[in-house]
C-alpha cells in the first residue's frame, strides 16, 4: 500500500465509528447532515477507535502505555543516548455530530510519520512519543481539553477520574470499562518539543488556496454554566401576570452573548462569544419551564478582554433575578489561557515546509486545541490543513486528501528536524 493510501485507510475506518448509520464516507459528496460522527468519551465507538489506533501503533513498532486519566502514548526510542522527545498528536473524540478529521488527523498524522520513517529506516536522534489526549472536546465530561490539562497539572489525575458525565459515570469508571487506563504518568519535563496537525476549521487557507498554515497563537477559551430557576407550572392557567419563566429571562442572555462578542469583535477582530448549550426542564409546550441551562462559550486570543467579557456575562446572569424573579447560579467551568507558540517549533514547521516544497501561511487558531495546554510547559507548534470552505464541528466538515498528504508530509519532515535540534 502507498504511504498516503494507507493514511486515508486508517481515517476512512475512524470515520466510521460513529457516523450515524456507520456509513464508509470516502468522498466529500457522501457527507450529509445526516452522517455526523458522534465519538465522545465513555462511548463503545470511541473505544473501537482506540483499540483500532492501539493495534496500529503496536504495529508500527510502538511501546503503549496509558495514564489515569486515559492518555495514550506511543514511543519510539531514539538513538541519542539523552535529550527530552519529541512529542505530536491530537485527539479521537468528537464534538456531537462532528466530522471524521477534527483531532483524528492529528493522531494518524504522527502514527503515519513514524510508519515512513521505520520504512525509510530514519534513525530519529530523540524519541518519538505519539499522543492521544482524553476528552479534547468536552463533549460527554463537560471539559474541554481534559486530558492536557491534567498532563499539565491544571487537574490532579484524581480530580481528572472523577468528572462525571451526564449519565453520572465517573471518567475513571468509563475507562477501566474500556480497558483504556494505566498508571504511566508522563513528565513534561521528559518532552523538549509538541507539535500538533490539525484542520483548520476555519476558512483562511480554502479561501486563499495556501495548502498549509502554521499558527503563532491559539485563542483562550472558556465555558460558563448557567442554571436559571423559574416557577415551573401550567401554559393555560397561569396568567401571564402571575408567571416567573426563565426561558424567557434566557432569551436575554442568549442576545447580551451575541451583543457584546460582536461588539467587543468590531474593536478588536478576536472575539467570539456562543450560547451553543440551551436545555429547558422539563421541556414541553404546555409547561410553563420551571428550569433552564445555559451553556456558553467565550474565546478571544487576549485573556484580559475574555477573563472582562466572562465578567460581564455572569454580572448580566445575576441581574436576570432582579428582572424576572429567578433564582440564578452560574459556573466558570474552565477558563484556558490563549497560548503563544514557540519560536523554535514555528521555525522548524516553516523551514520543513520549505523543504518538501508546500506553501504556508501564518496564522491563529480560533479553536482550542491540546497544543494551547502542552505550549505552557513545552516548546509547542501546530500545523494546519485547509478545511473545505471553513466548515468543522459539523456533519459536513471535509478536508481533501491532498492536502492532507501535504500535512502529513511537513509534519514528518518537523519532527524528522526537531529530532534532530
Ligand atoms: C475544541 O475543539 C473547540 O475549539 O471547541
Ligand atoms: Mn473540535
Ligand atoms: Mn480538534
Amino acid at each position: 500500500m502507498k504511504d498516503s493510501e494507507r493514511c486515508r485507510v486508517d481515517l476512512i475506518r475512524l470515520g466510521e465509528l460513529g457516523r450515524r448509520g456507520g456509513e464508509r464516507v470516502e468522498r466529500r459528496e457522501q457527507l450529509s447532515m445526516e452522517t455526523g460522527l458522534i465519538r465522545v468519551e465513555g462511548s463503545p465507538e470511541i473505544k473501537a477507535s482506540k483499540d483500532y489506533l492501539i493495534e496500529k501503533m503496536k504495529e508500527a513498532g510502538l511501546k503503549v502505555r496509558f495514564d489515569p486519566v486515559g492518555n495514550i502514548f506511543g514511543r519510539r526510542e531514539g538513538f541519542k543516548a539523552s535529550g527530552g522527545a519529541v512529542m505530536a498528536g491530537s485527539h479521537l473524540d468528537s464534538v456531537l455530530n462532528g466530522g471524521m478529521f477534527d483531532g483524528a488527523l492529528g493522531v494518524i498524522a504522527t502514527l503515519e510519520a513514524v510508519r515512513r520513517m521505520e520504512d525509510e529506516g530514519f534513525q530519529n536522534d530523540r524519541p518519538i512519543e505519539v499522543a492521544v489526549f482524553t476528552g479534547e472536546e468536552g463533549s460527554a465530561f463537560h471539559m474541554v481539553l481534559l486530558g492536557s490539562s491534567v498532563l499539565i497539572g491544571e487537574a490532579t489525575y484524581e480530580e481528572g477520574q472523577e468528572i462525571r458525565n451526564d449519565e453520572g459515570v465517573s471518567l475513571r469508571e468509563a475507562l477501566r470499562e474500556q480497558g483504556h487506563v494505566g498508571d504511566f504518568q508522563l513528565d513534561l519535563d521528559d518532552i523538549e518539543y509538541f507539535v500538533e496537525l490539525h484542520v483548520e476549521q476555519g476558512p483562511i487557507l480554502h479561501n486563499e488556496d495556501i495548502p498549509l498554515g502554521v499558527v503563532e497563537n491559539v485563542t483562550g477559551l472558556s465555558w460558563v454554566k448557567a442554571i436559571i430557576r423559574g416557577e415551573e407550572n401550567h401554559a393555560g392557567t397561569t396568567p401571564m401576570s402571575m408567571r416567573i419563566d426563565p426561558l424567557v429571562a434566557s432569551a436575554d442572555i442568549i442576545k447580551f452573548v451575541n451583543r457584546r462578542a460582536n461588539e467587543l469583535a468590531a474593536e478588536s477582530g478576536t472575539t467570539v462569544g456562543t450560547t451553543g448549550r440551551l436545555i429547558v426542564h422539563p421541556g414541553l409546550p404546555n409547561i410553563i419551564p420551571g428550569t433552564v441551562e445555559l451553556g456558553i462559550d467565550i474565546r478571544d486570543t487576549n485573556d484580559a478582554t475574555k477573563k472582562a467579557l466572562i465578567k460581564e456575562v455572569i454580572s448580566e446572569i445575576t441581574s436576570l433575578e432582579g428582572r424576572y424573579g429567578v433564582r440564578t447560579e452560574t459556573e466558570v467551568l474552565f477558563d484556558h489561557k490563549p497560548s503563544a507558540l514557540s519560536g523554535v517549533v514555528i521555525g522548524a514547521i516553516k523551514r520543513s515546509a520549505e523543504e518538501v516544497g508546500i506553501r504556508y501561511h501564518m496564522m491563529n487558531s480560533g479553536a482550542g486545541h491540546d497544543a494551547q495546554n502542552i505550549a505552557h510547559r513545552v516548546k509547542t507548534g501546530m500545523i494546519f490543513v485547509p478545511s473545505v470552505g471553513g466548515v468543522s464541528h459539523s456533519p459536513l466538515e471535509w478536508t481533501d486528501w491532498g492536502d492532507i498528504e501535504r500535512g502529513v508530509k511537513v509534519l514528518t519532515r518537523t519532527l524528522k528536524n526537531l529530532s534532530a535540534l
